[in-house]
């Protein structure tokens, strides 16, 4: 059976890795997190102490080792070796990942590990370039987007499940001044690709989001 890349893009918080997650599952496909990506590189700064700056990113980027693994827990994250799935959601690691991800070696880098993992379809990718920059000919190509108010009570749950203490107002904050960066960085910014498929998902569950993806890939694999 004919192997698709499902490509999904959008901002911070707006559903991106739940929806990609379950559409993986549902159609036995691999899901890959590119975000994860780049905060594996960013924690790897903050333990170096490394200045971003392109010098600097460029030493570390050549050194270290990135590899996404496939568990019954989902994707793990693995840093030189070491499981780093949880820390790279730390608050400081949040902060830092845009100024990271901007950098043009980063990126480099980066892309070509996420297309040599997907080049044999099969894959649901989510990230911000994946549509536009990562997999342009991906067959299908989906756009989340969501109000800024939904996208950080959602992340304030997540992060409170996770033991982390912060406002709703501070999220907010941190979230449009991520989007701000991913969206007007040089370098493959956030966009929607002009042939991807928009869904806000502001005011529908997890459940119709996910199978509005399905219809359309199944519509694709008929
Ligand atoms: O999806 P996320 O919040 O975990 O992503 C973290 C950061 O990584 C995000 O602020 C921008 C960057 N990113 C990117 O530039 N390109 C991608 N394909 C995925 C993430």
């Amino acid at each position: 059976m004919k192997k698709i890349i499902i490509a999904i893009d959008g901002p911070a918080g707006s559903g991106k890795s739940t929806t990609a997650k379950i559409v993986a599952e549902k159609l036995g496909y691999i899901y890959i997190d590119t975000g994860a990506m780049y905060r594996a590189v960013t924690l790897a700064c903050i333990e170096q102490n490394i200045e971003i700056n392109d010098n600097e990113l460029n030493k570390i980027v050549d050194n270290i080792n990135i590899e996404l693994k496939q568990s019954n827990l989902g994707q793990r994250t693995f840093l030189n070796g070491r499981d780093v799935s949880d820390d790279i959601r730390r608050p400081d690691v949040t902060k830092l990942v845009s100024p990271v991800s901007a950098m043009s070696y980063v990126r480099e880098k980066m892309v070509e590990q996420q297309r040599e993992i997907g080049k044999n379809g099969g894959v649901v990718m989510d990230g911000r370039d994946i549509g536009t920059v990562v997999f342009p000919q991906a067959e299908l190509k989906i756009y989340l987007v969501a109000s800024i108010e939904a996208r950080a009570e959602r992340r304030l749950l997540e992060l409170k499940q996770k033991g982390f203490n912060t406002t709703v107002e501070e999220i907010m904050k941190q979230i449009s001044d991520r989007d701000h960066y991913d969206s007007n960085r040089e370098i493959s910014p956030l966009r929607k690709a002009s042939d991807a498929i928009e869904i806000d998902t502001s005011n529908i569950t997890i459940e119709e989001q996910t199978s509005k993806i399905i219809f359309y890939a199944q519509k694709l694999l008929e």
